[in-house]
């Protein structure tokens, strides 16, 4: 059976599998792997949880075994709204969706939302998942650059002004505005003021993803897009970063007609997110458990962010620039024109055993060669400053500087 002559055209669009690769690269103990952004599975507050899933088990497993509503369980979308009311979103249930995880919740918006062709804003560059799901609805894109403060407002405006001189309304615009992936940057709140002006201007809503912004190492948190406009901006996030991404469960927070529509649509998706993993976030995050996870897991990924500047300072020649994170996973390296990392890559994985994120996959359309995203998340501390090192190494010996 040809299965090839069988495929939807939307898989043609799906061409590149950067998501997996990634993924996959953890299962190589002999490589120091900066691609993926996992978590480090060592903040997982492993007895705390084991005692969580057996009190679930113990007052709800029947019901933890089964299929739940499909908006979510009633307990957890409550524990969400007032999660989203302390952020400055006030929520109310009716408002809260919950999902399999982030992507899960933008692969439902876009369910609702485009038709093949539609157009979408996003980051240059983009988280690359995100990427995917919109390429798998057939979507085009416009982007817009993301600086060392994010997504630049005053380049929204002219790209939406020139959409509509083309009679294009694009459906969404995309965001990560806290610790963004793949830059690791974050957008001021001046700034964030500015593109939920301009997006409402122009009628177009955003998608805020702030899948990292619990996971601050220093300095005060901006708002949330959502507070800012509780209409226009649709706000996902996940528990996959703050709980485990085991559990996969996210959620999304918009005006409950809209949550009403992701609901139908959800049906044919999951009909439920994981019952038993709902449980468990809600139990793990009512207790206050989560509070303490998260509060080690800053202290864990501060050190390894530290480690990774050190060692970027010491291995990275002057030519290179990288960015600060002042939290999430991710750092964002700059060399000159005409360096290929997308190229090196396999050669870096086979010579030094050492992966880190090409540019281009962040990129909608392949550009950005001469980036690279390193995730410090996951390596342990102690093998970072080695990993950077060979990694200087090899880039050095093939003349990137
Ligand atoms: C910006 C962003 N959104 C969403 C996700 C995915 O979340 P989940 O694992 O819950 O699907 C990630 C994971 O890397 C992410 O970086």
């Amino acid at each position: 059976m040809s299965w090839k002559n069988l495929y939807a055209d939307r898989v043609g669009a799906m061409a590149h599998g950067d998501v997996a690769g990634m993924l996959k690269l953890s299962e190589r103990p002999d490589v120091i792997s900066f691609a993926g952004g996992l978590p480090d599975p060592n903040v997982f507050l492993l007895d705390e949880i084991r005692d969580v899933f057996d009190a679930v088990f113990a007052e709800n497993g029947k019901t933890a075994l089964g299929y739940g509503p499909t908006k979510g369980i009633t307990s957890l979308r409550e524990w969400l709204a007032d999660k989203m009311t302390r952020s400055g979103r006030p929520a109310k249930v009716d408002e809260c969706l919950v999902t399999t995880g982030g992507i899960a919740a933008l692969d439902l918006i876009c369910k609702v939302l485009m038709d093949p062709g539609d157009t979408v804003i996003v980051g240059k560059p983009s988280y690359l998942a995100a990427l995917h799901v919109i390429r798998s609805y057939q979507g085009r894109f416009a982007g817009v650059p993301v600086d060392e403060r994010g997504m630049q407002p005053e380049a929204l405006r002219s790209t939406l002004e020139a959409l509509k001189g083309l009679s294009v309304r694009p459906k969404f615009i995309y965001l990560v505005p806290s610790f963004q992936n793949p830059k690791g940057v974050t957008m001021p709140g001046s700034r964030r003021n500015r593109i939920v002006e301009t997006a409402s201007k122009y009628g177009v809503p955003i998608i805020e993803d702030a899948a990292y912004r619990d996971l601050r190492f220093e300095g005060e948190a901006p708002p949330i897009l959502a507070s800012l406009d509780s209409e226009n901006v649709i706000f996902i996030n996940t528990f996959s970063k703050i709980f485990n991404p085991g559990v996969r469960i996210g959620w999304i927070t918009a005006p409950a007609s809209f949550i009403e529509t992701l609901t139908l649509a959800k049906q044919g998706q999951d009909q439920c997110a994981s019952t038993i993993g709902q449980y468990a976030a809600l139990a793990f995050a009512s207790t206050g458990l989560i509070k303490k996870q998260i509060a080690g897991a800053v202290k864990t990924y501060r050190q390894k962010r530290d480690a990774m500047l050190a060692a970027l300072e010491k291995f990275f020649p002057q030519n290179a620039h990288w960015t600060i994170p002042e939290g999430g996973f991710y750092t964002w390296v700059t060399f000159s024109d005409g360096v290929d990392t997308d190229s090196l890559l396999p050669q870096a994985i086979d010579e030094v055993s050492v992966a880190y994120g090409a540019g281009p996959a962040f990129f909608y359309d392949r550009g950005g060669k001469e980036h690279m995203r390193l995730s410090y998340s996951y390596v342990p501390v102690s093998q970072i400053e080695a990993g950077i090192e060979r990694l200087a190494g090899f880039l050095s010996k093939n003349r990137v500087f």
